[in-house]
């Protein structure tokens, strides 16, 4: 009886070598693949560049310096709609953020109420570029 235990003990499994062999291309095309689309991703990400979002003091710091703080705060209203509800408005929608840049330096009525912005003409491409993503990210706030 002890001799047909230990034989059971010896049996080798058999292992499926051509599973093996079909498997190892296959991972190292996955791999070599992942690597082609990360490297599109991050061309296409550098070929638009983002400007990063600043923080809460920046934001207030690039608004005053560009005399946006005279009409328009963060919470309450002024002459303009206060920021935060700006960003509660066109949070979400597609190319918000270049509507609002482009918005900024063009001026707009009839959106919020009877008093029109005026074209803000001194306002850099870059600077209403990055006040526009500023005003949108005070809605996760
Ligand atoms: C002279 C006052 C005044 C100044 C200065 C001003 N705004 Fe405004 N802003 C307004 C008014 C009034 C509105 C509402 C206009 C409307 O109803 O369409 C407004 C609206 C806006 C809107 C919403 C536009 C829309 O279409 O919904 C944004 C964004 C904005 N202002 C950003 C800015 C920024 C950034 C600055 C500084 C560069 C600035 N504003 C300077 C008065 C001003």
């Amino acid at each position: 009886m002890g001799e047909g235990y230990r034989g059971h003990c010896r049996r080798q499994p058999g292992r499926p070598r051509v599973g093996v062999r079909v498997l190892w291309p296959l991972v190292w095309l996955l791999v070599a693949c992942t690597g082609f689309w990360a490297s599109i991703a991050g061309a296409t990400q550098t070929t638009v560049p983002d400007t990063p979002t600043l923080s809460a003091a920046e934001g207030q710091a690039l608004a005053a310096k560009n005399q946006c703080l005279g009409c328009h705060q963060v919470d309450s209203r002024r002459v303009g709609p206060p920021f935060r509800a700006v960003a509660r408005r066109y949070g979400g929608q597609r190319q918000a953020a270049q509507y609002l840049a482009q918005v900024m330096r063009r001026g707009s009525s009839g959106q919020w109420g009877a008093i029109p912005m005026p074209a803000q003409v001194r306002l850099s491409p870059q600077d209403a570029r990055s006040l526009a993503q500023w005003i949108l990210s005070l809605s996760q706030h």
